[in-house]
């Protein structure tokens, strides 16, 4: 069974890093096709290079984050949805390039996460809609679906506990059918979504209880939601000044 894993990525400095340790992972995983979309006007050459120095089976699309979609100066990251307008890119070209009975899995990968290989066996195993712990989440060790016989009886949760289905993207997989019977569904955008995505998309596509309940019945963390900090760095300014320059600028 395949997969499509949807990942948005942000340019910054530690982009090629994370993007790195996320293609190795992937090297562990057969018959995955990685759809990567850059927050960026146009396709980059690093970009580029990267994925095709990996000789996986990935798709390279690309959409800038209006300015009016992005956090304001003094307003910090988290008060606006980040990667939606690249999720649902994503979820067009699925649209576009796959057939409804094609029997595939759909998933929402962050550059910076951290995904255990037995993560992709249990999303083989969805057959509508799966769920799973993640690690590192929602100020907690872990979020999680408490469940009983294979069925969601309640969730393990802390932060914003008005959420219907209270899992971050990383913790669920949905069957390829569900995106061509919502052919219409797209991730909201608005900052007062802010927390809902996840809830809204599996509130569109499914009920609470229809959910697979994987991973040991909701009992292995096999994906953690990890933040890669950015780096303190000399501005290019200050180094001009001491009378340097970056030269490797291909590998940037
Ligand atoms: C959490 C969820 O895990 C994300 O799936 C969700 O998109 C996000 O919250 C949200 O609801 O806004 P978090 O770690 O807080 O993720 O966010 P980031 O890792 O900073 O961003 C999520 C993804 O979007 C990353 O792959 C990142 O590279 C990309 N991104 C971020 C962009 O494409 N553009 C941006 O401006 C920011
Ligand atoms: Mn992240």
């Amino acid at each position: 069974r395949k997969i499509y894993m949807i990942t948005p990525t942000k340019t910054r400095a530690e982009q090629i890093a994370d993007l790195t340790r996320l293609a190795q992972t992937l090297y562990l995983i057969p018959n995955l096709v990685w759809i990567v979309i850059e927050d960026e006007s146009q396709l980059t050459r690093r970009i580029h290079r990267l994925l095709q120095s990996f000789y996986l089976p990935f798709i390279h699309l690309n959409i800038a984050t209006p300015d009016y979609l992005k956090p304001t100066q003094n307003q910090s990251t988290w008060r606006r949805p980040r990667g939606m307008i690249q999720k649902n890119i994503g979820l067009q070209w699925i649209r576009q390039n796959t057939n409804s009975n094609d029997d595939a899995l759909i998933y929402f990968a962050d550059d910076d996460n951290t995904y255990h290989w037995k993560l992709f066996q249990e999303i083989r195993k969805v057959q509508s809609v799966g769920v799973w712990p993640v690690g590192l989440v929602g100020e907690l060790l872990y979020e999680r679906p408490i469940c009983l016989n294979g069925k969601v009886h309640s969730w393990f949760h802390y932060m914003y506990r008005k959420r219907k289905f209270p899992t971050d993207m990383a913790g669920f997989a949905i069957h390829l059918h569900l995106i061509h019977q919502y052919s219409n569904y797209i991730f909201n955008v608005s900052a007062n979504s802010i927390a809902e995505q996840e809830s809204q998309i599996l509130n569109t596509m499914t009920t609470i209880d229809q959910l697979e309940c994987l991973a040991n019945n909701a009992s292995k963390i096999y994906v953690w939601h990890t933040k890669t900090q950015s780096m303190f760095l000399t501005s290019i300014e200050k180094l001009r000044n001491a009378g340097m320059n970056y030269d490797l600028i291909n590998e940037l």
